[in-house]
């Protein structure tokens, strides 16, 4: 099969995770017979210095155009004047919100192996393995009004958050599906003691879960969910949340794989059902990280776990996605580790030597006849 991807590297160490992501990509074409037509594009800083908009119509189209879109990072110190027109991350969140892209996942699975490497008690973090569903076109992120201004009495500023039944719906559908297919458990997390737009996420909630009665269903507040993924997260399967409180979340949540640098991400423009290729966007959840930027340091697994998500969900090629995973877990045992996840006894190495053994093993047995053609 053919598939076209548009490649935006962005800014910071997103180019170097982005290369990373992008070799493995070529060895598992080469693997499984398929053919993958890379497009580069700029998105971003990167592509404010260009065209002076973080998201240019025409890189829009190409993504429009493709059947998946890998993406590194964007924003730096640059860019990051408080008075600024445009910044980067409008970038992205054009790109989550003109594709359609409203529901996120982000898996966060402890391997057994990096059990030591976190800040967390090993039997607290042990045999986890959560999904996050966050949903990411709507809430405060987007709602109106959203401005600053002057009054006789100071300044005011106002952000909104806004949801329709609609969007909590599908993204809710989405946590359904997804935890049937898991181990049968859903927690939607709300604010819903204080929240309207909370309140009616609840009563959608407990609507549909009508329709999945095979699913384990519980509501919990976003600040006890907080609390309960550090003191007890193997309570967690499959989480649905709305947009900001999946951010705040997942950022702690990733602490317990170890690092953000082990984090992947799919944001996905429809409901993911097994042998359905779905239209999505993969990025890891870390950011640009500027001061890491050029010093061959950062983490690329977390791209690489990206493109894992790609095959599966965009593609339908899980056999690839479970050969990229098990591939990471091979390099992790053999002792291998970036500086973010470093122990004493391991052997630390650089993004591209990570990349590299990551590989090795994924071609150690490769044969096929796949292309990749860079465009
Ligand atoms: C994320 C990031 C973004 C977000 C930023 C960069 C706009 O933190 O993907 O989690 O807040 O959604
Ligand atoms: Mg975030």
């Amino acid at each position: 099969m053919r598939f076209d991807i548009t490649v935006l590297p962005g800014d910071g160490v997103g180019p170097e995770v982005i290369t990373a992501g992008v070799a493995v990509l070529k060895v598992v074409a080469k693997r499984s017979g398929h053919e993958f037509n890379l497009h580069y594009d700029l998105v971003g800083g990167t592509a404010i210095d260009e065209f002076g908009v973080a998201l240019a119509p025409q890189t829009l189209k190409l993504c429009n155009g493709s059947d998946a879109v890998l993406l590194g990072a964007v924003g730096g110190p640059k860019w990051d004047n408080p008075e600024a027109r445009v910044r980067p991350e409008d970038g992205l969140l054009a790109l989550r919100k003109e594709l359609g892209l409203f529901a996120n996942l982000r898996p966060v699975k402890v391997l057994p192996v990096l059990a030591d490497s976190t800040t967390l008690k090993p039997q607290i973090i042990k045999d986890v393995d959560l999904m996050f569903v966050r949903e990411l076109t709507g809430g405060v992120y987007f709602g109106r009004p959203k401005r600053q201004w002057r009054t006789n009495r100071g300044r005011r500023a106002i952000d909104s958050m806004a949801y329709s039944e609609q969007e909590i719906e599908r993204i809710v559908r989405v946590g359904f599906e997804l935890a049937r297919r898991r181990r049968g458990k859903l927690t939607s997390v709300d604010k819903a003691n204080v929240l309207e737009s909370s309140r009616l996420w609840r009563k959608v909630v407990t609507e549909v879960a009508e329709e999945y009665p095979d699913v384990e269903l519980d509501h919990m507040l976003v600040d006890a969910c907080a609390m309960r993924l550090i003191r007890q997260p193997i309570y967690f399967d499959t989480i649905v949340t709305e947009n900001m409180f999946g951010d705040i979340l997942t950022d702690e949540a990733s602490m317990l794989a170890g690092s953000m640098g082990m984090l992947a991400s799919a944001s996905l423009s429809g409901i993911p059902q097994s042998g359905e290729q779905t239209f999505g966007m993969y990025e890891p959840i870390h950011g640009s990280v500027p001061r890491r930027a050029g010093q061959n340091l950062v983490n690329p697994i977390a791209t690489i776990l990206s493109c894992g998500m790609m095959l599966r969900y965009s593609f339908t090629l899980e056999k690839e996605a479970e050969m990229i995973e098990k591939s990471i877990s091979k390099v992790l045992e053999q002792g291998y580790r970036t500086y973010d996840i470093m122990e004493q006894g391991k052997t630390q190495v650089g993004t591209r030597e990570m990349c590299e053994l990551i590989i090795k093993n994924l071609a150690d047995d490769a044969s096929g006849t796949g292309v990749v053609k860079d465009g």
